[in-house]
């Protein structure tokens, strides 16, 4: 490591230690409204299949079937949080869940704003696309959006075991065709709706002793006791997104919310097979590292592209630490022996050690997954300290191919764009180690898809 780097190294390594204990232990300090909540909630006893109850002297248990819903918005990480959050609200809530799909965009997607204003930008923007669409046809660039159940990209088992939920269809989320559909005749009745007024309004809370939210960004308190007793058809969020959405100190909800954001596993046929067949290039799964990234810029990612040079050396030095201390001999390199009988057809990971010096091949073999492709400057100390790293658009763009046909079944689009990302993530998770970048949702993800499939 240079030595002019150090005290970079050092002091990025403060801020990133800092800001994972701000993310993990938000100061308390902010005493705010708590919901009212009337007469005394015991905590009763609950299990895993049953979420924490309230006990409510007058509450009836009833069987007609209650629903709830929220908005999604922005890019695609952030949908899957809302959509986390969503589950575990409509587990606790016994309520079925009205599923919003993935809205994937073109180019600007539905920004993170308050109940009222982005109701009207998905049903305004949407409606407006969707009669785009109709007259040009999806591929044109002036239809923007696709909507995609999200039972097609992911695994679903642990969802369909714990709530009840259906898609949500009025494509252009008019809330009128959804009253319609839940045959709500009289809205002022039979629908609940916390409308944000402000981008974070409500942290939800599961115990009665709570008093302050547990981050700076919410303003109020709401009691999951209160919302399950309310009795409305209805109960209509706006945005549930962010990872402190919940202030939970019952073991089942943390335990429930934890097993929710570790079963939103990709397990699309395509994406998989694909992922599988770069890997094998590599090595194999768990024969090379898989690295994220992301670069930023100076313009619309500028919260990532200031750190872009810290991440580099950061990731630089971690995998510095990798590598053996001995280079080893040829038929003994990094990559698992055994993983190459002599007769195998060369693979790109092979052919890349031989053609390096006899010295230099105990490096690793490196999957780098990015928002930039290979010429950014900034990568440039990158391969310069490691010979073998590969990058899906500049060595694996042959294997695209078979995403390339591949469409929406809601409307015919074509889903490429949309899902090469995924192929990027899906082959840095396989690797034996992924190193992310600090702060990225996506680096987040493959960490829970490298978790799921490598282990450790
Ligand atoms: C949950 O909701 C279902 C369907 O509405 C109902 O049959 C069931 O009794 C409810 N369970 C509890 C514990 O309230
Ligand atoms: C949505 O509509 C608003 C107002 O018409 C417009 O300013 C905005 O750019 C649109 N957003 C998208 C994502 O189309
Ligand atoms: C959406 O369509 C599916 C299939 O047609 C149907 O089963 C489901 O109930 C519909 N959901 C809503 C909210 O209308
Ligand atoms: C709406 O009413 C119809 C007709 O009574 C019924 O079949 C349907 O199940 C109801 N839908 C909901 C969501 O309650
Ligand atoms: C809340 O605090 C009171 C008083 O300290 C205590 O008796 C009660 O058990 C606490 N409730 C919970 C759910 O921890
Ligand atoms: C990946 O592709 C780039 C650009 O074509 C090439 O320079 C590089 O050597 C390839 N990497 C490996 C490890 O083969």
């Amino acid at each position: 490591m240079n030595k002019r780097f150090f005290p970079f190294v050092i002091l990025f390594l403060t801020i990133y230690l800092t800001l994972t204990y701000l993310i993990c232990f938000p100061p308390n300090d902010q005493l705010v409204y708590k919901e009212q909540t009337n007469g005394n909630e015991n905590d009763v006893k609950s299990s895993f299949s049953n979420p924490s109850t309230c006990s409510d002297p007058n509450g009836v248990v009833s069987n007609e079937e209650r629903y709830m819903t929220y908005l999604p918005h922005s890019g695609f990480h952030n949908q899957r949080n809302s959509l986390e959050n969503a589950v575990f609200l409509s587990w606790v809530l016994n309520r079925t869940l009205i599923m919003p799909p993935i809205l994937f965009s073109k180019k600007k997607y539905i920004p993170h704003r308050p109940f009222d204003v982005l109701y009207n930008m998905l049903n305004g923007n949407l409606t407006n696309d969707i009669a785009l669409c109709e007259i040009k046809g999806v591929e044109d660039q002036a239809c923007k959006f696709t909507q995609l159940d999200w039972e097609e990209l992911l695994n679903f088992e642990f969802i369909k075991k714990h709530i009840r939920y259906v898609h949500r269809n009025d494509t252009n989320f008019d809330v009128k065709e959804l009253y319609s559909y839940l045959n709500i005749t009289n809205p002022e009745t039979q629908v609940y709706t916390l409308a944000e007024e402000t981008r974070y309004d409500f942290q939800f809370y599961d115990d009665e002793n709570t008093t302050q939210v547990s981050n700076d960004n919410f303003k109020f308190l709401v009691n999951l006791c209160s919302l399950q007793k309310r009795k409305d058809k209805l109960i209509h969020f706006g945005s549930v997104y962010h990872l402190l959405r919940f202030n939970l100190k019952n073991e089942d909800n943390i335990e429930f919310i934890n097993s929710v954001r570790e079963n939103m596993i990709i397990n699309h046929p395509v994406l998989l097979n694909v992922g599988e067949k770069i890997s094998e290039q590599l090595g194999g799964k768990g024969a090379y590292i898989g690295v994220h990234l992301r670069l930023g810029d100076n313009g619309l990612d500028r919260k990532f592209g200031e750190k872009a040079e810290e991440n580099v050396d950061q990731i630089i030095k971690e995998l510095l630490n990798e590598l053996p201390t001995t280079p080893l001999d040829e038929d003994d390199v990094y990559l698992a022996k055994d993983l190459f009988p002599v007769e195998a057809i060369t693979i790109d990971a092979k052919k890349c050690l031989r053609s390096i010096a006899a010295e230099q091949r105990h490096v690793p073999i490196i999957y780098l997954a990015s928002d930039k492709p290979r010429k950014d400057q900034r990568l440039r100390k990158f391969f310069r300290e490691f010979p073998c790293v590969f990058m899906l658009s500049s060595n694996f763009t042959k294997y695209l191919d078979a995403l390339s046909k591949l469409k929406n079944p809601r409307d015919g689009a074509l889903l490429f764009q949309y899902f090469v990302p995924f192929i990027d993530g899906i082959v840095a998770a396989r690797g034996g180690k992924f190193i992310g970048t600090p702060e990225s949702t996506f680096s987040d993800y493959v960490y829970r898809l490298h978790h799921r499939w490598v282990g450790s």
